[in-house]
């Protein structure tokens, strides 16, 4: 099976057979090919076998508005993964319950008149990427209260709320394989990840009920103000706000439930991180993000042991240290693209260099006064309000690492898509530069063990 209006192939039947394996999935008609020929007949199940029958064929008609699923999530459902979600961040419960005094998620009514496909790729979103699935959740309640903190009419915010929860149905219709590479992507792979985004806008725009605004701000969910996102690389006036609102709220829940895991950081802990991407979101939406994150602020009460304070004043020179060097190769690479008058090829990784450099400068790590400042700190004089501003400094550092480790993904794409017609020099000494980074980076899992 192909998707539409492209040769890439679509993996949907293949997650659909896996959850046949547990809850059967029927065709509800006979189902076709572009030609007329019959590929699966009505009321068979969508087992293996007809999973790369459908495979090998480009269908007439979507293959999810021509299946039933035995075992659809409904509203109760949806409650009741949402009451699991909040037992399993005690930090989103807290939050939750100081904005929400009475416990009403009260968007969640809206989810009564998803229409039955809406529902179908939730329930197999559940079943085969269980993960993803909780994230949609989080990223919804947390994009619906960042919408109403900054005011937006409740039509929108019901926008926001079904292209949150709907934001990566995408992922469904990609390679399980390629899903399972985790990080370590070629660059065709990443642009095959990249594409998650136009699936699922293409999606949603099909299915009744769901508003424009949130067809929308799916398809700019993973897109930047300053230009650096993806898959257009569009630019502040370009972009809608409750696009925007959504991107803030998923990068909050990956940096929550990815970044932190069970690793005792909160919510709360968040703040610095979004204090470094002011230039990548709307600045009214990072006010009411901030304004969100700062309730749950209120309730932190994390407290700083001797161990992880002497931990803390061990790691942090080293890894201002670190941050120095690789600003300086960062500067270079930055001279090299800023001296060329259009950098083609280059400019979407002159970008984010750019935004990586305002983020090193805007955290102050790489500063000899702050290095000197943590140097000079002791076990004796490290109090728990010190102890939480370097664990902030600490979460900066990580940060940024992984941002150096992003632009060094951008710029092997960029250099995988060069044309070297008389830049072949350039492409050289970038090359060469990237390698320096990724020395640096090598050099950071060493020092820090991963
Ligand atoms: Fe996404
Ligand atoms: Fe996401």
């Amino acid at each position: 099976m192909t998707m539409a209006g492209s040769d890439a192939t679509d993996f949907y039947a293949v997650r659909l057979a896996r959850v046949d394996a547990g809850c059967p999935v029927i065709s509800i008609d006979d189902i076709q090919n572009e030609r007329g020929t019959l590929i699966v007949r009505k009321g068979s199940r969508i087992d293996r076998q007809a999973a790369e029958r459908i495979l090998r064929h480009r269908l007439v008609r979507p293959l999810e508005e021509q299946v039933a699923l035995g075992c659809m999530l409904d509203v109760p459902d949806l409650e009741a993964c949402y009451q699991a979600l909040f037992a399993a961040y005690p930090d989103l419960d807290a939050l939750r319950r100081h904005v929400e005094p009475d416990g009403v998620y009260s968007e969640l009514a809206h989810a009564a008149r998803f229409h039955p496909v809406f529902w179908q790729k939730l329930t197999v979103l559940r079943r085969q990427l269980p993960r993803e699935f909780e994230k949609a959740l989080f990223c919804a309640w947390l994009a619906t209260w960042i919408a109403r903190l900054h005011g937006l009419p409740r039509s929108d915010v019901e926008a926001v709320f079904i292209a949150a929860i709907g934001h990566d149905f995408g992922m469904l219709h990609l390679s399980p394989a390629l899903l399972a590479k985790g990080d370590a992507l070629t660059p065709a792979e990443w642009h095959g990840i990249q594409r998650h985004v136009d699936i699922g806008r293409d999606l949603l725009r099909r299915l009744p009920g769901v508003p424009p605004l949130a067809v929308r701000a799916v398809a700019e969910h993973h897109e930047r103000c300053d230009g650096t996102g993806y898959p257009r690389g569009l630019e502040e006036k370009d972009l809608c706000l409750a696009g925007q609102i959504l991107a803030m709220a998923d990068s909050i829940q990956a940096i929550r439930v990815n970044q932190f895991g069970g690793s005792g950081r909160t919510l709360a802990n968040v703040m610095p991180f979004l204090q470094l991407n002011t230039y990548t979101h709307f600045e009214s939406v990072y006010r009411a993000a901030m304004a969100l994150l700062k309730r749950a602020k209120d309730h932190e009460s994390r407290k700083f042991d001797a161990g992880q304070i002497g931990h803390l004043l061990k790691r942090l020179p080293v890894r201002c240290r670190w941050l120095r060097g690789t600003e300086r190769i960062l500067e270079r690479l930055l001279e090299m693209l800023e001296g060329v008058p259009d950098p083609r090829d280059y400019r979407r990784l002159l970008r984010v260099a750019q935004r990586v450099r305002k983020m090193i400068t805007q955290a102050g790590l790489a500063q000899a006064d702050v290095a000197a400042w943590v140097e000079g700190l002791s076990l004796e004089t490290v109090d728990q309000e010190t102890a939480r501003d370097l664990d902030d400094l600490k979460l900066m550092a990580i940060e940024l690492h992984w941002q150096i480790r992003n632009l060094v993904r951008v710029g092997e794409s960029c250099l995988a898509k060069a044309e070297s017609g008389g830049m072949d020099h350039l492409k050289g000494t970038v090359g060469f530069v990237l390698g320096e980074l990724r020395g640096e980076l090598a050099r950071w899992d060493e020092e820090t063990g991963g």
